[in-house]
């Protein structure tokens, strides 16, 4: 059984004092999730991972948003996994479509970043999805597919279980133009099938595979009713407590 996940994205929002607050006010909410046994979490901009960790504590998952591949170097303005680790973050997203979009995030860039998290024992979240154009001439399923193939290069059986898969179709983050349940839930079943080619079946129903996009408290009870739909990344609707707590009330 794939624990159900939900996982905030907050993007550029949020100061170091406003991600306190949003800490402490949304801390109760691991108790109840536990409860469910759903995993809940948030992945938030650098400044803010410290400040929201102490608060949060082990409760919930404090995620970033992006990491660079190499351990240290002349990088100017990137942030390294060791640096990630020494403050006990644990999970990054990867890949993310606005990434790809204005830091010309490549997949070999994210296979790169993929490859040191699990080597440093941390959950990358591998974000994958196609835009308008790809969607309405028919090609999303061989244009994630390459998404998942080469990022997942030289990942081995053993780590693959312990990423997690985020399906976001470009045209609808942030458009309030969701994919309807179907279509998720068909991209995600081929994705799983794409595992269980790379791997085996086994493997393939242990990796969680997220919903994300214009997800919100009135329909992620319908895409976490899809059987291979294991949860959701939100980006607007995660910014607020009301709704946060009322995402994960609406899947417990
Ligand atoms: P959205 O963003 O929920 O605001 O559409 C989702 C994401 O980009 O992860």
């Amino acid at each position: 059984m794939r624990r159900k996940l939900l996982l905030g994205n907050w993007k550029m929002n949020k100061t170091v004092s406003e991600s306190r607050e949003f800490a402490k006010e949304i801390k109760p909410l691991a108790k109840e999730a536990r409860s469910h046994k759903i995993d809940i979490g948030v992945c938030v901009p650098y400044l803010d991972l410290e400040p929201v960790k102490k608060i949060l504590k082990n409760s919930m998952i404090v995620g970033a948003e992006n990491v660079h591949y190499l351990e240290s170097g002349a990088y100017t303005g990137e942030v390294s996994i060791p640096m990630l680790k020494d403050i006990n973050i644990s999970l990054s997203l990867v890949g993310h479509s606005e990434r790809r979009q204005y830091d010309n995030e490549t997949n070999e860039k994210c296979n790169a970043k993929i490859l040191a998290l699990l080597k440093n024992d941390m959950v990358p979240v591998y974000c994958v999805g196609e835009s308008l154009e790809t969607f309405e001439a028919n090609k999303t399923k061989e244009f994630v597919k390459e998404q998942i193939i080469v990022g997942l290069k030289d990942v081995d059986k053993e780590d693959v279980k312990k990423l997690v898969i985020a399906y976001e179709p470009i045209w609808s983050i942030g458009t309030g133009k969701n994919a309807s349940k179907e279509i998720a839930e068909d991209v995600c079943k081929f994705i799983r099938k794409i595992l269980r080619e790379l791997y085996d079946t086994k493997t393939a129903n242990k990796v969680r595979i997220l919903y994300g996009g214009s997800v919100k408290p009135n329909n992620i009870k319908d895409y976490l009713s899809e059987k291979d739909v294991d949860g959701a990344l939100v980006g607007g609707a995660s910014l607020k407590v009301d709704s946060f707590t009322e995402l994960l009330r609406n899947i417990e």
